[in-house]
């Protein structure tokens, strides 16, 4: 007998995303090519009808696994009996604005959207939030859904992860394939920490295999962590079918397992580990297993990746108390 359709919710799916995103979820990239999708879109109401064109195309591609499409302007339908939501949509910061205006712009749409996913989606919902500011939307999130674990709610630092691997490789003249245990830490924002100290090629150690301090420090650490601005200058638009193929990476991870030997990036709610104050959404390695991830345990942190670390958590920590002081959180 067939399988039931997972339900995937994606909002935000009339935007440059989503319309990369909306076709590997169908064609089986997300859950697998034995496991039926049912997609449940949620756009806001000026943009449903460009919505219903891309289900259209969704229709036209006749994808074998693909059960439905579900279009809705409100978010308490859209999240019904999601087993998968990818939260994708989210105000962009426009001219004038500042932080404080984007962070209270998003808690509009993120507050709401934690509050219907609270009230209806299914048991065995994962959420990944990857519209921006996305470590500490997905806090807004989690903050409004106390009847979900907190540990179901992530934001997206996948694209930064294989950022980080594209450019390590170039670098070392090997496959990304040959890299592993690669580390982004902190916030999806210019203060990421992505870490060459317990990455291995080829089962060596990366940063002592390139053996390129200055490079580390100018080179890498910039590079991965202001290519979401490149991309920006490059396009005219921020990435989006890298954003996407990271998106389809990080919720595959997560309920498929990382490989042995290896471990992935996700922004999930802290412990307290590496001294990541409890309760922020602060990215870490990860791996996973049956469907539940788990923090790497007993890294060393020498000085140098202390205080990379340091100062993007102090930004998440600067981010909570901003949306705490708007009533958000
Ligand atoms: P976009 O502007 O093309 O699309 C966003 C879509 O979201 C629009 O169609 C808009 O109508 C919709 N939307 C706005 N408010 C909504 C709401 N309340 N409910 C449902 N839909 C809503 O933007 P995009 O290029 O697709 O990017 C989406 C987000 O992803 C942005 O915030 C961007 O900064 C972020 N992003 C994150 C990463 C990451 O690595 N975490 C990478 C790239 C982009
Ligand atoms: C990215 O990393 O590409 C985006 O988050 C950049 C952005 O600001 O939208």
């Amino acid at each position: 007998m067939a399988r039931t359709p997972v339900s995937v919710t994606v909002t935000g799916a009339a935007g440059q995303i989503g319309y990369a995103l909306l076709f590997r979820i169908a064609s089986g990239q997300l859950l697998g090519a034995d496991t039926p999708v049912r997609l449940r879109l949620l756009e806001i109401p000026q943009a449903v009808k460009a919505a219903e064109g891309t289900a259209m195309e969704l229709d036209d591609c006749a994808f074998p696994l693909l059960d439905g499409v579900d279009i809705f302007d409100d978010p308490t339908q859209a999240f019904a009996g999601a087993n998968v939501a990818l939260l994708v949509g989210a105000r962009p910061r426009t001219k004038g604005m500042e932080r404080g205006d984007l962070l209270e712009a998003n808690g509009g749409i993120f507050k709401p959207q934690g509050e219907a996913i609270n009230a209806g989606a299914a048991d065995d919902i994962k959420v990944l939030v990857v519209g921006n500011p996305a470590n500490t939307n997905a806090l807004i999130a989690q903050q409004h859904a106390p009847d979900v674990p907190a540990e179901r709610f992530t934001a997206m630092t996948r694209l930064d992860h294989n950022r980080a691997l594209a450019q390590l490789a170039k670098k070392a003249g090997v496959s990304v394939s040959d890299i592993k245990k690669m580390t982004i830490w902190g916030n999806h924002s210019a203060t990421q920490y992505p870490d060459l100290f317990h990455a291995e090629i080829a089962g060596k150690n990366a940063a002592e295999t390139v053996n390129d301090q200055d490079w580390l420090e100018n080179t890498f650490i910039p590079t991965v962590a202001k290519r979401g601005a490149a991309i920006i200058e490059a396009r005219g638009a921020s990435s989006a079918a890298s954003a996407a193929s990271a998106a389809v990476d990080h919720v595959h991870t997560w309920v498929n397992g990382t490989a042995e030997g290896d471990w992935t990036s996700m922004a999930v709610v802290s412990d307290g580990s590496y001294g990541v104050p409890e309760g922020l959404i602060s990215s870490f390695p990860v791996t996973t297993k049956d469907g539940k991830w788990e923090i790497v345990q007993g890294l060393d942190i020498d000085g140098f990746s202390r205080g990379r670390i340091d100062a993007s958590v102090n930004e998440l920590a600067e981010e909570r108390d901003a949306v705490r002081k708007l009533g958000l959180i």
